[in-house]
């Protein structure tokens, strides 16, 4: 229970990664308001189940009205904001030439501009508690390139120089700024780019990961609990790859 007394806001908390996060944040006593543009109900029972403390607040973080509501439904809630973990995002898969700007605008929206606007309402309120925990949900495409994942490339890449920066500027103010890269990780977030994790695109992808596995939920939750928790104490600004070995290759 090493987060016991900690009120956590995950953001894309209705499943996969958003999901394992909170409710391992919940089973470690973490208060999470999940949130999310679609409902969080199977997260927010399954947190219930287990005996935790959630509840749930709907926002589009691409609109920086509904950043704002969640931040202060956060705070109205539970008097406090301790860990905020942005993980909402999303992607599009093609070649650039047949990208649009809606496309652009769509992935940045929420996976760039939603994550600085989160930082940018939050903050006010870490600031004034003297402690924060900021974790940026980025990816090994922040760091490597991907064909036909142009705009999410440069999305994670912007995350990724972010994390950096907010962990310079908010040391000093006792606000850790972390990110976790993952590489391949088993959610619906393939069914949309119309690339379920299934048959040869699955094989390919395992053997692309140097453990010959992928991920799971579970296994960026643990990692987003050290992020968190009292033994991260002295770490800031470091992108955490959580990728089964793929970053050094
Ligand atoms: N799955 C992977 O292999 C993988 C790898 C590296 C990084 N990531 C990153 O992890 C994060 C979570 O990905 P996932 O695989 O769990 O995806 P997912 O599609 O399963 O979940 C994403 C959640 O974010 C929510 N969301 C999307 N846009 C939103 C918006 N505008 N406002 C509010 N909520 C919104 C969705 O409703 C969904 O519940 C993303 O930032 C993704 O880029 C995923």
């Amino acid at each position: 229970m090493v987060l016991e007394g900690k009120t956590a806001l995950v953001t894309g908390a209705a499943r996969g990664i958003g999901q394992g996060i909170a409710l391992r944040y919940a089973a470690e006593g973490a208060k999470v308001v999940c949130c999310d543009r679609n409902p969080c109900q199977d997260t927010l029972e399954q947190i219930k189940a287990q005996g935790g403390e959630a509840a749930e607040i709907r926002a589009d973080l691409s609109k920086w009205e509904d950043v704002q509501k969640a931040v202060g439904f956060t705070t109205e809630k539970y008097g406090r904001l301790d860990i905020l973990v942005n993980n909402a995002g999303l992607t599009t898969r093609c070649p650039i030439d047949e990208e649009t700007m809606e496309h652009w605008e769509f992935v940045t929206g929420v996976t760039l501009r939603g994550t600085w606007m989160m930082c940018k309402a939050a903050v006010p309120v870490m600031k004034k508690q003297e402690s924060g925990r900021i974790i940026n949900i980025c990816s090994i495409a922040g760091v490597r390139a991907f064909a036909d994942q142009s705009i999410y490339c440069a999305a994670k890449g912007g995350v990724a120089n972010l994390t950096r920066e907010l962990a310079v500027e908010l040391a000093p103010f006792g606000i850790h700024v972390n990110a976790i890269n993952p590489s391949i990780v088993d959610t619906p977030l393939f069914d949309d780019q119309g690339n379920p994790l299934v048959g040869d695109f699955l094989k390919e992808l395992t053997a692309a990961v140097p453990c010959h596995k992928i991920s799971q939920p579970k296994d960026i939750a643990g990692p987003a609990v050290f992020l968190a928790g009292p033994d991260s104490e002295y770490v800031y600004g470091v992108l955490l790859n959580v990728d089964g070995g793929w970053c050094a290759k």
